[in-house]
């Protein structure tokens, strides 16, 4: 009989790719995924502690949960997986003592140890039910959260099921940098990749699932430095041209990057490869000096501008999509407007811009100078309408250029496809079932908030975008 999982993703990508990789290491013991947590016999919260809105979300959801629990006469196994579960494992329990697991980033490929034990729990309640003793929703609470000294990676199984045209591949996880505001590099541990050959190994086997283009993630995904073939540590500027030789893949992206590792050869590849996307997300956070010393950037404002310089050198359509934090600890209205400059100069078609959420154990959190809620949502709001005249003025722009497009799926209207620009815009086009899966030009004719529409064009898609295909000089 199969069992079924719900499983429920907040936070990053690389969130969302430790969720299908969970569902890959349950599948060998009968469970299928199942669209609703009320139709699963059991459910994951994977959860995200970057800020604190996001930490919240993890105890309501599990407020849901325990509902559930209760009415299925605790015949339901509920496991919290993720960042605020590494985080805050002993306050989850304590909280919510009808968990039963709890495991963090590091030692997902255990779960099936852990499933087997709350599996037992699960059925000693099932015999309590038939013999009429009662509800018990009390959980088992199994806690892993260890960083343990084999890698995840070396257990898991090959990816199954069906990812579709485009998918994640996890290459690095972790991080050493230790921004003063950010919690990630004691959630996720300190930085560690995947070997060439494994990663290769993967993207091959993605490839012959139907999938068409990968984004490479890390949370420092251009520090990559795993083993190579040739035993030494390979870059991911190598790896990057590895990748490139395998048939079939066309789109090749990764994120997210730290300025400080985005090296020359790493820019060249940009250059040489079309496969890399002209697409990059590389966080800035701050344009003043002063704040980016505080927050341990270690790059200033300039650095960034002689990166983006470099990369637009290298490959004059290349775009760039940023995060932004406002109101930093001594932030004053000058280093704001620093930020502001910062945006204006290099200017962002997309970006994710946050208030400075105060995070438990990071040094940011006890810093002079907290700024107050009123001038970080002023700030923020300003911010943002520079954001949103850069991202309507980028998608008007496209309007009559040709965009080669990789499409993903049917759209919601008849006869209507839908797929993907360098850009990560939606483009909507009137085709055929057949065009899945393929890249194929667009003329650019609508564009629309958060999408633009077009028609399909004959010819081949060059590698490297003629001059009236460029977004930039
Ligand atoms: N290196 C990872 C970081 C993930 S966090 C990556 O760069 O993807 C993503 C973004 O969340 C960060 O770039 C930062 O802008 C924002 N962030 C992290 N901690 C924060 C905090 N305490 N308050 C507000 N925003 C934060
Ligand atoms: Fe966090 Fe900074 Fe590491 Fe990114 S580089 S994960 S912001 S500590
Ligand atoms: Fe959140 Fe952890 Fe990703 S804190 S952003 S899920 S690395």
């Amino acid at each position: 009989m199969t069992k079924k999982l719900f499983i429920r993703t907040y936070g990053c990508q690389m969130n969302v790719y430790d969720s299908a990789r969970m569902a890959d290491v349950l599948g060998p013991l009968g469970y299928a995924a199942v669209e609703t947590p009320e139709a699963a016999d059991m459910v994951i919260v994977n959860t995200c502690h970057i800020r604190e809105h996001a930490s919240e979300k993890t105890f309501s959801e599990l407020g849901r949960l325990k509902q559930i629990k209760q009415d299925k006469s605790g015949e339901y196994i509920i496991a919290v997986a993720g960042c605020v579960a590494q985080a805050e494992g002993e306050e989850i329990l304590a909280r919510a003592p009808y968990v039963d697991i709890v495991l963090g980033p590091q030692t997902y490929h255990r779960l099936p140890e852990m499933v087997a034990r709350a599996e037992r729990g699960a059925a000693q309640n099932r015999l309590r039910n038939e013999v009429g003793a009662g509800r018990k929703v009390a959980g088992l609470g199994i806690l892993d959260t260890d960083f343990p000294v084999e890698a995840k990676f070396d257990f898991l199984p090959a990816p199954t099921g069906a990812p579709g045209v485009t998918a994640f591949l996890s290459i690095q996880e972790g991080c050493d940098k230790f921004c003063t505001f950010c919690v990630v590099p004691y959630t996720r541990g300190a930085e560690y990749s995947r070997s060439v050959a494994q990663i290769v190994t993967e993207a091959e086997q993605l490839v012959a699932l139907g999938v068409r283009e990968v984004t490479l993630l890390g949370q420092n995904v251009n520090a990559y430095h795993g083993d190579g073939p040739d035993g030494t540590a390979w870059t991911l500027a190598q790896l990057a041209y590895r990748l490139a030789e395998i048939p079939g893949l066309e789109r090749i992206r990764y994120t997210t990057s730290h300025p400080r590792d985005m090296d020359d050869a790493l820019i060249a590849a940009h250059g040489d490869l079309p496969q890399l996307m002209p697409f990059l997300h590389l966080p800035v956070q701050s344009g003043s000096d002063r704040i980016l010393q505080a927050m341990n950037r270690q790059h200033t404002a300039d650095h960034y501008r002689r990166i983006i310089d470099k990369l637009r050198t290298a490959r004059p359509d290349l775009c760039l999509s940023t995060d932004l934090i406002v109101g930093f600890p001594g932030e004053s209205d000058a280093d704001f407007q620093a930020t502001l400059q910062l945006v204006r100069d290099v200017t962002f078609p997309a970006a994710f811009s946050f208030k400075y959420s105060a995070r438990p154990g990071t040094p940011a959190a006890t810093m002079a100078g907290q700024v107050e809620e009123a001038v970080k949502e002023a700030r923020l709001a300003e911010l943002n309408a520079v954001l949103q005249t850069q991202l309507t003025d980028f998608n008007r722009a496209l309007v009559g250029k040709t965009l080669p497009v990789l499409f993903e799926k049917a759209g919601r209207h008849a006869g209507q496809m839908v797929g993907r620009s360098p850009y990560l815009q939606p483009v909507h086009v009137q085709g055929a079932a057949d065009l899945i899966g393929q890249v194929r030009l667009v003329e650019i004719d609508q564009d629309h908030s958060f999408s633009l529409s077009g028609r399909l064009v004959a010819g081949p898609v060059p590698d490297v975008p003629p001059a009236a295909m460029r977004m930039t000089a």
